[in-house]
């Protein structure tokens, strides 16, 4: 594979970086960025049980909260390249700190992290630049509420304006489910970020994740991918972080990508700039493809879990350089990152109980994996004292196989999750239905 042709170098020094987060996506962003040989070290905060199972990655117990102890951590370490994993430090301003004592970062400002945690800015936005989504108003006071529920065709979805760890979104099957999720939203289920409620049109059709890696001004796509957010198989039962995904999806055709770029991917971009916004990090797009078109559902500041440990290892080694150009600010526009020719798959084992209440603790058994294109990506895991894995969180793992077409590489990832065992796992067995096709199609 030749890069340098779409990847000119930017000739400033990338050996160094720091991963902010303790899930399996910032496991998989470590893995992919240790893929280029510029790499010395990679450090991850905190990281989890499996980060130093993947070759350059060390953790590290930062606190992002004492600012200047963080600063002169990086320093001392030599940090070239921060990545920032979840939105909750984004949200808090971690971006705009760090770029203020002149570290590269590839996250947003908390202005741009707004995307995520305001979705009533969120929708506002959308609104002004003429991006499709979903109708909605923005409301803090009950009474008003009601009448607008009650005077809506059907019930509207109902949404916490700010983070709820993905809890806050009501889909209610009567009126009176709408009232009841804005009454316990505004009477402060959700704290602070249910003061204002969002009520939204339902509107049906596949949800498909799209990242587009932004340097304030120009992007580069990554794969296309649809994550599986039910907790049970046929996609029933309680919304989860994501229970697997798959990658890339064939529901996004050339043509309909196009149409989500001129609809919905530049114009997001442009109005960020209209807005002095100089968003430097990824924009993941929550896409619903209705019957008259792709709608935004939600905006994310981040990458998607699992949406990312499925697609980073389609990448080739130069996702790191892109990364660094996007926090520079410095992209041509032209680049393209290599993709490798197979697809991607990914399954999460979870805790018994998960998305509700779970136990931890329980030792992971791990026995004769195919190691051949695939990976297994530590999301709740921790190492005890005496060096066994242990389960440390509702998601405790994903495993993520590549191969020719979705059948072939969804087989290989359930031989391998059937060699893993720990008290009270939990998987579903259809994830990728949509594009396998040994599996029943009722499902
Ligand atoms: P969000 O956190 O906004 O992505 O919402 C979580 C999930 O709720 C989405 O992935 C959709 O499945 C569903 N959802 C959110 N908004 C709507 C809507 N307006 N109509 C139908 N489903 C929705
Ligand atoms: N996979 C959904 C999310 O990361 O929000």
């Amino acid at each position: 594979m030749n890069f340098n042709s779409t990847i000119p170098e930017i000739n400033k020094k990338l050996e160094n970086i720091l991963i902010i987060g303790s899930g399996g996506r910032e496991n998989s962003l470590g893995w992919a960025i240790q893929k280029n040989e510029l790499i010395k070290k990679i450090y991850l905060s905190p990281g989890n049980g499996g980060s130093e199972k993947i070759k350059k990655c060390m953790r590290i117990n930062l606190d992002i909260t004492d600012k200047k102890d963080l600063i002169n951590n990086l320093k001392s370490l030599e940090i070239d390249l921060v990545v920032i994993g979840p939105e909750i430090p984004l949200a808090a301003g971690l971006g705009d700190y760090l770029r203020k004592n002149d570290f590269d970062v590839f996250g947003p400002n908390q202005d741009g992290a707004k995307l995520e945690y305001s979705k009533s800015w969120a929708k506002e936005f959308m609104k002004k630049a003429n991006i499709p989504t979903s109708k909605s108003w923005e409301i803090d006071s009950f009474e008003e509420a009601v009448k607008i529920i009650n005077s809506s065709r059907d019930p509207l979805v109902v949404k916490a304006d700010g983070l709820a760890s993905g809890k806050g979104v009501f889909i209610p099957k009567s009126k009176d489910e709408s009232i009841e999720a804005t009454k316990a939203i505004l009477n402060g289920k959700f704290g602070e970020s249910g003061q204002v409620v969002v009520l939204e049109e339902k509107i049906q059709g596949p949800e498909v994740s799209i990242f587009a890696l932004c340097d304030g001004e120009k992007y580069v796509l990554l794969p296309t991918a649809q994550d599986h957010k039910r907790l049970n198989e046929k996609d029933e039962g309680p919304n989860t972080g994501g229970m697997g995904a798959y990658s890339p999806t064939p529901l996004i055709t050339t043509n309909l990508l196009k149409e989500i770029i001129k609809k919905i991917i530049k114009p997001t971009i442009d109005e960020l700039r209209r807005k002095n916004i100089d968003y430097r990090g990824v924009i993941y797009f929550g896409l619903m493809i209705t019957k008259s078109g792709p709608k935004v559902i939600e905006y994310n500041c981040r990458f998607g879990d699992p949406e990312c440990q499925t697609i980073m290892p389609l990448l080739d080694k130069n996702f790191v350089v892109i990364l660094q150009k996007c926090a520079m600010g410095k992209l041509t526009g032209n680049e393209k990152i290599d993709i490798a020719n197979k697809v991607s798959g990914c399954v999460i084992a979870t805790s018994k109980g998960y998305p509700n209440e779970y136990k931890t603790g329980f030792p992971i058994e791990i026995g004769n994996i195919d190691p051949t294109d695939c990976q297994i990506f530590d999301s709740g895991t921790s190492i005890s004292k005496n060096g066994e894995l242990l389960t440390d969180g509702g998601r405790v793992l994903s495993i993520v196989c590549q191969d020719k077409d979705f059948d072939m590489a969804f087989e290989k990832a359930y031989k391998n999750l059937n060699e893993i065992n720990f008290d009270g796992i939990y998987f579903r067995n259809d994830i990728g239905h949509q594009v396998r096709k040994n599996i029943s199609k009722e499902n």
